[in-house]
């Protein structure tokens, strides 16, 4: 930690924030990085896993964030998933939750409960692009541009109000794999960005 780092429990008069993950979670340490900053207007209160093996999980510990699973398969329906995962969000006091790779579509109760208070990051210029295979997709259509864009989150898939999004240009030789990586820097450096600013609102 350098001398503008704190430790996330020190930080008083923030943001109680709640990263959800299910995979190998860099948005989330981008996220985690930032907050670490003793300006940054929000701590990470902990992390949420959809996925038992997400490696993000492993990340956050190390940053002494607590964490916890929420895994479709252990509950009968995504209606009791999703009110477990709420229970949790108020036992920690959560004020903003970010999806980071989160790769669960949260129900209508979640959604309006939670709404303008939930954001994700999408790797493609949305309205192009929901779903999956974001980066293939793009040069398959001949795209010049691609990027990512931060929205709120809605019950249907990245389709929530759009807040602002990050341009990557696409090079004559990319293909999915160097695309993929350009777009993935533009995120770790727009998504802090974002909160911080939903934070200080
Ligand atoms: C990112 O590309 C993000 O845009 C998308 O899922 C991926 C998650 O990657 N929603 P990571 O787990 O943050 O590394």
């Amino acid at each position: 930690m350098n001398k503008n780092a704190t430790s996330q429990k020190d930080k008083k008069n923030t943001k109680k924030v709640v990263i959800l993950i299910s995979g190998r979670g860099s948005n989330m340490l981008s996220l985690i990085k930032a907050a670490e900053h003793k300006d940054f207007p929000a701590k990470i209160v902990g992390v949420i896993s959809s996925n038992p093996d997400a490696t993000g999980l492993e990340i956050a510990k190390t940053h002494g964030i607590k964490t916890a699973i929420n895994d479709l398969k252990t509950f009968s329906n995504k209606a009791k998933a999703d009110l477990e995962l709420m229970k949790v969000l108020q036992s920690w006091q959560a004020q903003i939750i970010c999806l980071a790779g989160f790769m669960r579509i949260l129900g209508d109760d979640f959604t309006k409960q939670w709404h303008k208070k939930t954001i994700n990051i999408h790797p493609s210029l949305l309205p192009k692009y929901k779903g999956l295979n974001t980066h293939q997709r793009a040069l398959d259509a001949g795209d010049k541009t691609h990027g990512c864009t931060v929205h709120f989150v809605i019950s249907e898939l990245d389709a929530g109000a759009i807040i602002v999004q990050s341009e990557v240009d696409i090079l004559p030789d990319d293909d999915a794999e160097t695309l993929a990586r350009r777009v993935l820097m533009a995120e770790h450096i727009l998504y802090p960005k974002v909160l911080a600013k939903l934070a200080a609102e």
